[in-house]
C-alpha cells in the first residue's frame, strides 16, 4: 500500500452518521503508539449524530454537511479535507453514498466497515436479511471504497456464529463489538504493520 508514514501519523478524517461507537474505538486506537493514523476531523451528515459528542469530548474538529445537495456538500468537504491536510478517510457508519468523483480524489485512501461477510449482504438492513435467510454465520468486513457500493477490495473480515435465539438487536450488538477490534487491525494491515 502506498500510504507511507515515516514517523508521523497519517492525518485521517472519520465520517459518521449515527452513534459513533466505531469512531470511539478508532479515536482510542489513534492515540496509541501502534496507530499509524491520527484523527484530525470528524464529519457527519447528521447534526444529531450522537457520535459528534465523541469528537467534542476528545477535542477533535467536527463538521456537519447535510448532503441534501450531494455535489455541493462534497465540494465543501473536499476543500475542508484539503485545508486540514487529510490523507486518509475512514467511513464508520456513514450512511451516505459518496460520488465517483469524490472517491477518485481519495483513490485507495478510503476505508469502510460493513456489518456483513462481504460480498454477501451489501447495502442496508443486513442483519434482518441474514436472519431471514437462516444463515449460520455473519460478521463484519473492512474494505477499500470504490465507486460500487460495498464492493471494494476486502482488507479484513471477522466471522461470528449466529445463535438459535439470535435477534436483529443481539446480532447487531455481537457484530459491533467485533467491528471495534477489526477496524484498528485493518488499518494496521493497510500500513503493513
Ligand atoms: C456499524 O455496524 C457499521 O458497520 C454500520 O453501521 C453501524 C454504525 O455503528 N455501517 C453500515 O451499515 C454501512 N453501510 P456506529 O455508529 O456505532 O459505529
Amino acid at each position: 500500500m502506498v500510504l507511507s508514514i515515516g514517523h508521523k501519523k497519517t492525518r485521517t478524517a472519520v465520517f459518521i452518521s449515527g452513534t459513533g461507537s466505531n469512531l470511539k474505538s478508532l479515536i482510542k486506537f489513534s492515540k496509541t503508539n501502534k496507530s499509524p493514523i491520527s484523527i484530525e476531523i470528524v464529519v457527519s451528515n447528521n447534526s444529531k449524530a450522537k457520535g459528534l459528542n465523541y469528537a467534542k469530548r476528545f477535542k477533535i474538529k467536527n463538521k456537519v454537511l447535510n448532503f441534501k445537495n450531494k455535489n455541493l456538500s462534497e465540494n465543501k468537504l473536499l476543500s475542508i479535507l484539503k485545508i486540514n491536510n487529510i490523507k486518509m478517510i475512514c467511513l464508520a457508519g456513514f450512511m451516505k453514498i459518496l460520488s465517483g468523483n469524490f472517491i477518485k480524489r481519495f483513490k485507495g485512501k478510503i476505508l469502510n466497515i460493513h456489518p456483513s461477510l462481504l460480498p454477501k449482504y451489501k447495502g442496508l438492513n443486513t442483519h434482518k436479511r441474514v436472519l431471514n435467510n437462516r444463515e449460520k454465520y455473519s460478521g463484519c468486513t473492512v474494505h477499500f471504497v470504490n465507486s460500487r457500493l460495498d464492493s471494494g477490495k476486502i482488507i479484513l473480515q471477522k466471522k461470528v456464529k449466529i445463535s438459535k435465539k439470535e435477534t436483529e438487536f443481539s446480532l447487531a450488538k455481537k457484530i459491533l463489538s467485533q467491528e471495534h477490534k477489526l477496524y484498528p487491525k485493518a488499518i494496521q494491515k493497510v500500513f503493513n504493520l
